[in-house]
């Protein structure tokens, strides 16, 4: 597989903020490559980058060979953006908005009016065409946001948190759109601040945290080398914590306190859980490890506001 982005000591400053702090990364065409990251890690600065809206501060960023940079309109035309924000326009109708589109990437009338029904088929709103914006739901525009993205036929899609907001169907219905994206061949880059989001999507992703990556890997590989296969809460007091970490010597369990909660991350959670049983603790739960204990074990479990 090839690479279609790489970048190198990719750094972002606004004045004396540094978004994003000297970062490596490289997107294999074809796969879909994730940024997941709390607030303010520096996602969206990052993927602006990547789509040729944001100049760099310093370092390099190269896109199917080319050199990332603002206006750059060769890898505009190759890139399709999903924004974090959406930004149709509400005057118009959901086909004119793929109209105006089309316009600014110079396809001709009648191959825009085949690709727009082409599109709205493909997200599921042929019977919205007509509608203003503002009689659209949020699921209904964060789709429309796909097909606009769509309309240059793109090999990059960059999806910036593409499902924020929307209940468990319309969220299910575009991973689903974006899932058959990428057996079509497309290169996916996406943000999220979802971990079933990232799990269900991502080849490979980054942790963002304060401009910097702090890991990077296929997501059940993250889970297993940072957290193990399975995680056993105990809420107890602080107070118990030695006689509990005592009892299980011999179980070669990583443990960490977090307020109400201790948390055991191990291999073998039923037999820890068995041994707990002997001390009569009252609260105590098994269960798989998930790329939300790396995330939270990565960048704190504190708010970073
Ligand atoms: N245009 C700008 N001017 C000044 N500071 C900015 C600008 N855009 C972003 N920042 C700052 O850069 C940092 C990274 O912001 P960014 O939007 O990239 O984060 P993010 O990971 O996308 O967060 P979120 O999950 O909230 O979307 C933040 O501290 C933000 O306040
Ligand atoms: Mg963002």
């Amino acid at each position: 597989m090839g690479v279609l982005v790489t970048a190198a000591g990719l750094t972002k400053t606004y004045g004396d903020l540094t978004a994003v702090a000297g970062i490596d990364f490289e997107i294999r065409e074809g796969e879909c490559f994730g940024f997941l990251g709390p607030n303010g890690a520096g996602k969206t600065t990052t993927v602006r980058m990547i789509h040729c809206v944001s100049p760099l501060t310093s370092g390099t960023l190269t896109v199917g060979g080319l050199p990332a940079g603002i206006g750059n309109r060769a890898l505009k035309k190759m890139t399709g953006v999903i924004p974090q924000e959406i930004n149709l326009d509400n005057d118009l109708t959901v086909a004119e908005n793929l109209v105006i589109f089309a316009r600014f990437f110079d396809i001709g009338r009648r191959e825009a009016k085949a690709r727009i029904a082409e599109l709205l088929r493909f997200v599921e709103l042929e019977a919205k065409a007509k509608c203003k914006i503002s009689e659209l739901s949020t699921g209904m525009k964060r789709r429309l946001l796909i097909a606009r993205a769509l309309i240059n036929r793109p090999r990059l899609i960059v999806a910036d948190e593409p499902t924020t907001g929307l209940d468990p169907q319309a969220r299910h219905l575009i991973w689903q759109r974006l899932r058959r994206l990428k057996t079509q061949g497309t290169t996916l880059v996406l943000t999220t601040q979802y971990m079933e989001e990232a799990q269900q999507l991502c080849d490979r992703l980054v942790v963002m945290h304060e401009g910097r990556i702090l890991k990077e890997g296929a997501p059940a590989r993250l889970v297993e080398d940072e957290i193990g296969r399975e995680v056993v809460e105990v809420r107890t007091p602080p107070e118990d914590d030695a006689r509990i970490v005592g009892h299980l010597a011999g179980f070669a369990c990583a443990h960490e306190r977090v307020g109400d909660t201790l948390y055991f991350y191990c291999r073998d959670g039923h037999g820890t859980m068995k041994k707990l049983l002997e001390l009569d603790l009252p609260n105590t739960l098994n269960r798989p490890a998930t790329l939300e204990d790396v995330f939270l074990k990565l960048t704190g479990r504190s708010l970073h506001e």
